[in-house]
């Protein structure tokens, strides 16, 4: 379990971070966000606003960006809520980084179904690139965090990486999304599997077959 404790508020933090506001793109997404709950209830856009704030200081340090206390203040002024409350919110869920992150976060699922199918590999593939779990690599391009299953279990083993998950990895061909991602290319998401599209059987559909190519409409059959 990665630390879910904020980054220590100190001077060098209020110095960098105090004086955060969105930009004028990201404000008008923040507003947009808001606008879809009814007056009074514009709380309920707490999750997106610390998303919006997290990518706006990717942005702006060149990485998959964090969310500092004097941003999680802002966000929770935004919204006219107490800091606690945003506070609660940006520490229960693991999409929010409490501490500088890299460029590329790489979090690589070590729950059971990716551990059986050669997770571990995967956390030795990263060590072997100068990936520390919980710190931001030399080069500043790459976190590693160990997270619990991310939904792709079909697919294990997986990794999510900034916003695209990879899936059926070996070491081999992490090591080639790695690559990719520090050339400065986007490598396609989704089953790294040649031949699997999603996640169907890994030697071929089994049921609904007239569906691989094109929509069909089974309702006749019922
Ligand atoms: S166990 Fe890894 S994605 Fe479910």
């Amino acid at each position: 379990m990665a630390d879910r404790s904020p980054a220590p508020d100190t001077p060098e933090l209020r110095d960098r971070w105090g004086g955060f506001a969105f930009t004028e793109t990201y404000k008008a997404k923040a507003d947009e966000a808001i606008a879809r709950y009814p007056d009074g209830r514009q709380k309920s856009a707490v999750m997106p606003l610390l998303d919006l704030a997290q990518r706006q200081v990717g942005e702006e340090t060149d990485t998959q960006g964090w969310l500092p206390l004097p941003v999680i203040e802002y966000v929770a002024e935004y919204l006219d809520m107490p800091v606690i409350r945003v506070l609660e919110v940006a520490t229960f869920y693991f999409m929010y980084n409490l501490k500088p992150v890299g460029k590329y976060h790489v979090q690589v699922c070590g729950t059971t179904p990716c551990m059986l199918r050669g997770s571990d590999a995967l956390f030795e593939t990263c060590k072997k690139r100068g990936m520390v779990k919980g710190h931001v690599s030399q080069d500043g391009l790459w976190t590693l965090t160990e997270v619990e299953c991310m939904g792709n279990c079909a697919t294990a083993p997986m990794a999510q990486i900034n916003d695209d998950n990879y899936e059926d990895l070996t070491p081999e061909r992490l090591d080639a999304v790695l690559d990719a991602l520090a050339a400065g290319e986007q490598p396609k998401p989704g089953t790294q599997e040649p031949g699997r599209h999603t996640s169907e059987p890994s030697d071929g559909v089994t049921t609904l077959k007239e569906m691989v190519d094109a929509n069909y409409d089974y309702r006749s059959e019922w």
